[in-house]
C-alpha cells in the first residue's frame, strides 16, 4: 500500500490539522517528518479544545499509530506535557512512536533563539522562539544530542558537557547572558528519557514494514512550502524541509513508496513572522479574513498577516511538491466579501512573471496582477456537496483548479470534521446551477 504525503502550499497555517484529522480516519500511521513544536493545531479531545504542537492529530483515533520520525526536532519536556494532557482527557498516548535519530531541542537552543532574534533587531525573522533553528543548526554542525542519547546517561552527559561549554561561552561572552547549569539540565533530560524510553524505536524500519504489510501511511508536513529552508522565501523560512522531498528524507522512506501528494491550500493566504507577501491586504478585506478566519497563531498567539489567493505560489507548490490533488480550506471565510481577486502573475521591473521570480529582490518588489471574481453572500458552513455551493463559490474553486492544473478534491467550509465536501469528478465538471 503506497504512502500519502500531505503538505502545506503556503506559509503554514493552511489548515493541515483539519485535513490530517479527516484523512487519519482512513489511515494506520500518521507521521510528522520535520519541524518541532513550532507547529500547532487545535483538536477537540475529550469534549475540550486541546492545542497540540508535536503529536500528530492522528492520536485521537485509537487505531492510528502516531509517529515522530527522524527529521523532527523534539523538546522532550513539551512532548511529555502533551502526552500528559492527552492522558488527562482519557486519550491513550502509549501508541506514539518516536525515532531515536530525532534531535533534541535543549534549553540552550531556546536561549540562543531568543538572543539571536534580539541581535538581528529590525532584520529579525520572527521565529516562534522554540529553539527550532538552533537545534537544526547543531544537527548540521554534528553537535546535536539525539533522542537515543537519552537512553545512555554516560554518553548523554559526555556529549552535553562538550556542547554546553561552547554554548555557555557564546551566551555569556557574546550575548551577556548567564551560563546554563549542565548538571540540572542532564538530570531533567535523563528523567524525560526514562519516561520516553518505551516510545523510542527505529521509525524508518517500522514504516517500511508497515507498508509491506499493506498498512496506510500518511506523512504530514508541518509549516508549508514557502517556509522550506531550500525552496521557501529564504531567509524568512523555518530550518527544515516541509516539502514532499523532505517527507522522504525525514521519514527514511524511498520515493517509490509514495503515490498521492495532497497540497493543503487556504482559500486566501496568511503569513506570520517577517518576509515578503505580495498579495497581503492591509485593508478591510484582510481584516475580515483575519477576524472571520480566526487568524491567530496556535503556537505564539500572534495575529497572522492576511491577503488574497496567490495562484503563482500555488503553481510553484504544485511543481516543487509534485502535488496530485488539493485540499482547499476555509472557503466559508470569504462569504460576504463583495468582490474577490486571485493573483495570477506578478509584475516587477516592467516584466511579468507567471512563476516565482528567479531573484529574491524581484519577489520583494513583486506587484500582484489580479483577476477579479464575483463574491457571494451566502453562508457556506452547511454545504456538504460541491453542488450546494453558490455559483460564485463554485467558479472561485474552479478557477483555482484551472490555475493550479491540479484537481481540488476536498473543500473545507468550517472547523468540524463534517464540514468538508469531497468533490467528485462529475461534480467538478458540471456547470454551476
Ligand atoms: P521557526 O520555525 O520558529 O524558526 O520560525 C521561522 C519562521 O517560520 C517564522 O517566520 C515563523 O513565524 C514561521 N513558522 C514556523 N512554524 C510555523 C507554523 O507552524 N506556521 C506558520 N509559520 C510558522
Amino acid at each position: 500500500m503506497p504512502a500519502t504525503i500531505l503538505v502545506g502550499t503556503q506559509w503554514g497555517d493552511e489548515g493541515k490539522g483539519k485535513a490530517t484529522d479527516l484523512l487519519a480516519a482512513r489511515t494506520d500511521f500518521v507521521v510528522r517528518y520535520q519541524g518541532g513544536n513550532n507547529a500547532g493545531h487545535t483538536v477537540l479531545a475529550g469534549g475540550q479544545l486541546l492545542k497540540l504542537h508535536l503529536i500528530p492529530s492522528g492520536i485521537l483515533y485509537p487505531d492510528v499509530t502516531p509517529v515522530l520520525a527522524d527529521g523532527v526536532v523534539i523538546d522532550p519536556k513539551v512532548l511529555l506535557e502533551e502526552m500528559d494532557a492527552l492522558t488527562d482527557r482519557e486519550i491513550d498516548p502509549s501508541r506514539l512512536a518516536v525515532s531515536g535519530n530525532a534531535h533534541l531541542i535543549m534549553p540552550y537552543h531556546l536561549a540562543m533563539d531568543a538572543v539571536t532574534e534580539r541581535y538581528l533587531g529590525k532584520l529579525k525573522l520572527g521565529t516562534t522562539k522554540r529553539g527550532i533553528g538552533p537545534a537544526y543548526a547543531d544537527k548540521a554542525m554534528r553537535l546535536g544530542l539525539r533522542v537515543q542519547d537519552l537512553t545512555d546517561p554516560k554518553i548523554f552527559r559526555e556529549k552535553l558537557e562538550v556542547v554546553l561549554k561552547e554554548k555557555n561561552l557564546v551566551l555569556s561572552k557574546v550575548y551577556n547572558r548567564l551560563p546554563l547549569d549542565g548538571d540540572s539540565m542532564a538530570e531533567d533530560y535523563l528523567g524525560y528519557g526514562e519516561r520516553l524510553a518505551p516510545h523510542i524505536t527505529d521509525t524508518a524500519a517500522l514504516l517500511y514494514e508497515a507498508l509491506r504489510a499493506g498498512k496506510r501511511v500518511l506523512l504530514e508536513g508541518a509549516q508549508g512550502t514557502l517556509l522550506d529552508l531550500d525552496h521557501g522565501t529564504y531567509p524568512f523560512v523555518t530550518s527544515s524541509s516541509p516539502v514532499a522531498g523532505g517527507a522522504l528524507a525525514g521519514s527514511g522512506l524511498g520515493p517509490k513508496e509514495v503515490d498521492d501528494v495532497i497540497g493543503v491550500t487556504k482559500a486566501y493566504v496568511t503569513r506570520v513572522g517577517s518576509g515578503p507577501f505580495p498579495t497581503e491586504d492591509a485593508g478591510e478585506a484582510g481584516r475580515q479574513m483575519g477576524e472571520k478566519g480566526n487568524e491567530f497563531g496556535t503556537t505564539t498567539g500572534r495575529a497572522r498577516r492576511c491577503g488574497w489567493f496567490d495562484a503563482v505560489l500555488l503553481r510553484y507548490a504544485v511543481r516543487i511538491n509534485g502535488l496530485t490533488e488539493l485540499f482547499l480550506t476555509k472557503l466559508d471565510v470569504l462569504s460576504g466579501l463583495p468582490r474577490l481577486q486571485i493573483c495570477t502573475a506578478y509584475r516587477a521591473d516592467d516584466e511579468v512573471f507567471e512563476d516565482v521570480p528567479p531573484h529574491q529582490s524581484l519577489f520583494h518588489r513583486a506587484e500582484p496582477v489580479y483577476q477579479r471574481l464575483s463574491g457571494w453572500t451566502e453562508d457556506l458552513t452547511a454545504a456538504r456537496r460541491f453542488q450546494d455551493l453558490p455559483p460564485a463559490a463554485q467558479a472561485y474553486v474552479r478557477r483555482i483548479e484551472e490555475l493550479a492544473g491540479v484537481p481540488v478534491r476536498y473543500i473545507s467550509v468550517g472547523p468540524d470534521r463534517e464540514q468538508t465536501l469531497e468533490v467528485t469528478t462529475s461534480a467538478r465538471h458540471r456547470r454551476p446551477a
